[in-house]
This record gives C-alpha cells, sequence and structure tokens, in this order.
C-alpha cells in the first residue's frame, strides 16, 4: 500500500489531463496523473487532427510549440463539396487573419508527455480500478491499483478528465448533475491511408449517399471518413467497399480524383452530442469528453477539451496562489459558454452535411439549400468561419 500526496489529482492522461498538469507545473502547483492505459497507447491513439487559431497559440506559448510549427500543415481554408462542385472557405480572409493547424491529436500527447517526463512529472500508466472518494470533503483522494499495489493519492483538488467512459463523472452523488444528449442516427468510419494528400485542405462533401471528409496528417499520409449506419460492423468495409465509396462521394465533375494507398489503421465512432452541468461538485471538477461531447464534423473536441484546461489552470493558480476561490466557483459556467458555441457549431454542421435516413426529400431540399447560401453569402460563411477556426477565448 502505497499513499502520496499532491495539490491535483488528475485522473486520465487525454490532451485535457496532460496539459493541465503541464500548465500547473508551469505555475508551480503540484499533480499527479493516473490513466489506465499504457504511454505507448495513448501515443498511438488516431483521434483528432484540427487544431484551432486559440488551441495553436496556447500551446505554443506554454512552451509546446516546436514540433507543432515544424511538423504542422497550417491551413488557411476549407472546401464544402456538394453537386459535384467544390466551395472554398477562405477561413483566413474571413476572419482577419486567423487559420487552422492540422496535426494529429496523439502528436499533441506525445509533445505534452515528453515535457511532463523531461520536468519529472508524475505519470502513472497502466492504473486499475481507480475510483474517487469524499468528494465533497476538504480531503478528497484516489484510490487505485499500480504496478501491483494499492495506491493512494492525496490531494487538495480531483481533476477529472477521463474522457467520455471515464469514472468520475458518475461519482457526482445523484441529482446534481443535468445531462443534454442528442445521439445522431449514422457513425463514420475512419481510416489512415499511406497515401499522398492531392488537396492541400480538408473536403466537407455532402453527398446522396452520405457524408465524406478528406482530411490528412502529413505530405504522405491521409486521413479519410465516410459516413456509415450507427451499428455498422467494421467487417462489412474491405479496404476496395471504402475506396471505392471514397470515390463515388467525393470526386468531382473536373476530373479531381482521390490517391489511394494501403490503409494503416479503420474503425467506426459512433456520433453524439452530450452535456453534463455543472462541471463540478465539491473538490471534483471536470473537463474535456468527461464532461461533453460533440460530433466531430464541427473538429471541436480535443479544442474545447484545451479551452476548458485552460480556465481551469487560471483558476487553480489563483485558488492555490492567493487563496482566491470566486474563478474556481465560477469554473463550470465561465466553461460552458464556450461549450454551447461548439454544441451548436457542430450539431449544425452535422445537420447540414449528412444524410438522415427517413428523412423527406424536403429536408434534402433544406439541406442544398443552406449549402448554397453558406457558400454564396458573405455573411453565413462567415460565421462558420469564425466558429470553425475557433471564437477568441473570453478573458483571462
Ligand atoms: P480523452 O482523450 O478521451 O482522454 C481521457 C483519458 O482518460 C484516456 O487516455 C483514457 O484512457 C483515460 N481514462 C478513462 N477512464 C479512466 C479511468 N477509469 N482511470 C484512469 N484513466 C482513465 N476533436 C477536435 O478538436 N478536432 C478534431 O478534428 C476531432 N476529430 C475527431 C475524430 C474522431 C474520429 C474522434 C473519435 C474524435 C475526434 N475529436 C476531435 C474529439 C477528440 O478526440 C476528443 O474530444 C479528445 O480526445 C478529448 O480529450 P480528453 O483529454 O478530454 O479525453
Ligand atoms: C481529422 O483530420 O481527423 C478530422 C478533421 C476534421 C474533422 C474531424 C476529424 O471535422
Amino acid at each position: 500500500m502505497k499513499t502520496m500526496k499532491t495539490k491535483v489529482g488528475i485522473v486520465g492522461a487525454g490532451p485535457a489531463g496532460l496539459l493541465l498538469s503541464h500548465l500547473l507545473h508551469l505555475a508551480g502547483i503540484s499533480s499527479i496523473v493516473l490513466e489506465s492505459r499504457s504511454r505507448a497507447y495513448v501515443e498511438q491513439r488516431v483521434r483528432a487532427g484540427v487544431l484551432e487559431q486559440g488551441t495553436v497559440d496556447l500551446l505554443t506559448q506554454s512552451g509546446l510549440g516546436d514540433r507543432l510549427h515544424r511538423e504542422g500543415l497550417r491551413h488557411h481554408g476549407i472546401e464544402l463539396r456538394f453537386g459535384g462542385q467544390g466551395h472554398r472557405i477562405d477561413m483566413t480572409a474571413l476572419t482577419g487573419g486567423r487559420a487552422i493547424v492540422v496535426y494529429g491529436q496523439q502528436e499533441v500527447v506525445k509533445d505534452l508527455i515528453a515535457a511532463r517526463v523531461a520536468a519529472d512529472g508524475a505519470l502513472h500508466f497502466g492504473v486499475s480500478d481507480l475510483a474517487v472518494h469524499d468528494i465533497d470533503s476538504s480531503s478528497p483522494f484516489i484510490r487505485c491499483q499500480h504496478d501491483g499495489d494499492d495506491l493512494t493519492v492525496r490531494c487538495d483538488i480531483i481533476a477529472g478528465c477521463d474522457g467520455f467512459h471515464g469514472v468520475c463523472r458518475d461519482a457526482i452523488p445523484p441529482g446534481i448533475l443535468k445531462v443534454f444528449e442528442r445521439t445522431y442516427p449514422f457513425a463514420w468510419l475512419g481510416i489512415l491511408a499511406k497515401a499522398r494528400p492531392t488537396h492541400e485542405e480538408l473536403i466537407y462533401a455532402y453527398h446522396e449517399r452520405g457524408f465524406a471528409l478528406y482530411s490528412m496528417r502529413s505530405p504522405e499520409i491521409t486521413r479519410l471518413y465516410l459516413q456509415v449506419p450507427p451499428d455498422e460492423d467494421i467487417s462489412n468495409w474491405p479496404d476496395d467497399r471504402i475506396w471505392t465509396e471514397l470515390r463515388t462521394r467525393l470526386e468531382t465533375d473536373d476530373g479531381w480524383k482521390l490517391e489511394e494507398g494501403p490503409v494503416l489503421e479503420k474503425g467506426i465512432t459512433g456520433m453524439r452530442s452530450f452535456v453534463a452541468e455543472p462541471m463540478q461538485f465539491g473538490r471534483l471538477v471536470l473537463a474535456g469528453d468527461a464532461a461533453h461531447i460533440v460530433p466531430p464534423t464541427g473538429a471541436k473536441g480535443m479544442n474545447l477539451a484545451i479551452a476548458d484546461v485552460r480556465v481551469l489552470a487560471h483558476a487553480l493558480t489563483r485558488y492555490f496562489g492567493d487563496g482566491r476561490n470566486d474563478l474556481l466557483a465560477a469554473y463550470s459556467q465561465t466553461c460552458l459558454k464556450r461549450i454551447w458555441r461548439a454544441e451548436h457549431f457542430s450539431w449544425w454542421m452535422t445537420s447540414m452535411l449528412h444524410i438522415f435516413p427517413g428523412d423527406d426529400t424536403f429536408g434534402g431540399r433544406l439541406q442544398r439549400s443552406q449549402l448554397d447560401y453558406v457558400v454564396r453569402s458573405t455573411a453565413a460563411c462567415t460565421s462558420l468561419a469564425e466558429n470553425y477556426v475557433g471564437l477568441p477565448f473570453a478573458d483571462p
């Protein structure tokens, strides 16, 4: 039986937990991160790819920008594709110079782990049977199994950064949380392919057979997604079928062709919108996917997790530094404004771009009208662009 003491006990080594630990370290506040998976697993897990301007700025300001700026792909626009034609949205021109950077989530995670390891940060991978205790007292603690031993982490605050399927949110007593939720009648099949991207920017394609997304990770690797039924079995999708469907949904009338190559990874992800309010109870605070989920069409999930942590690290710095409780008490309320904006944007992009099974022809005409409007009207595409690159952070 081993007991450790720290200021902040962090559950989960995803982008939220790791960045929180890093920002607290920069502010001189100790933390211990407990993660159920191995380091290799979290460093290889393929997920998000789009970093908002504010995310890039925050990572850069906190000393994590070197590889991101060397290897990340800075994009100034995206394309909406429908009716066999592409329509570019010039995000930078529409937002006074803001842009996104395409850089895999697992690369952000690798950079964060490297920074924590270099600073001798306490990161414990491979923990099991984790539970949080006494969260409504002034001395909460986390208990888990690590290296065949019982480990207890005593702390002032517990940060639940353990994703949607974690245990922290469920530790809040019944009746406290209000949950707002929507599930969608489709999923995304995603592949990573060793194929040279033949288009410089991301393509969001609306097609009668379903949505498709063209993205990339590097000058050699393409990342592609297809809308599929929600309960789809990946074994129904041999590589040939995936490429045929991608060609059908993505290729244009003017002869643009998809470059194909060996599929390195494939998987299916369900689509959900979810918010739990408030994001805190007693000495437990939730951040990132532990508190909210968006469908990936707006590329907002990881960016929101990082935005939460920015607010939380600042509030905790005040809490431990000058004993000020007000920012911590307002944490949930502060974050929820940005979260609901991203929830709306992600729902809107999802609704505009996917085929809803059973929808009538009226619904399809409304989607086409919306798409036409977005690409023709400066007001409409400015709204898309400013949400996509990420609205500026509120003070501080
Ligand atoms: P997570 O990354 O889920 O991290 C939580 C961690 O907690 C995990 O490592 C988990 O193993 C650990 N954990 C869970 N339970 C326990 C436990 N009991 N004990 C200890 N540890 C535990 N977002 C974007 O911003 N842009 C995009 O382009 C984008 N595209 C996406 C595409 C796909 C296909 C998917 C699936 C997601 C996408 N997202 C995107 C969303 C993004 O990946 C998530 O929002 C992001 O991972 C949230 O980070 P997090 O740290 O909150 O949670
Ligand atoms: C990705 O590159 O994985 C990606 C890009 C944009 C999205 C979702 C995922 O909206």
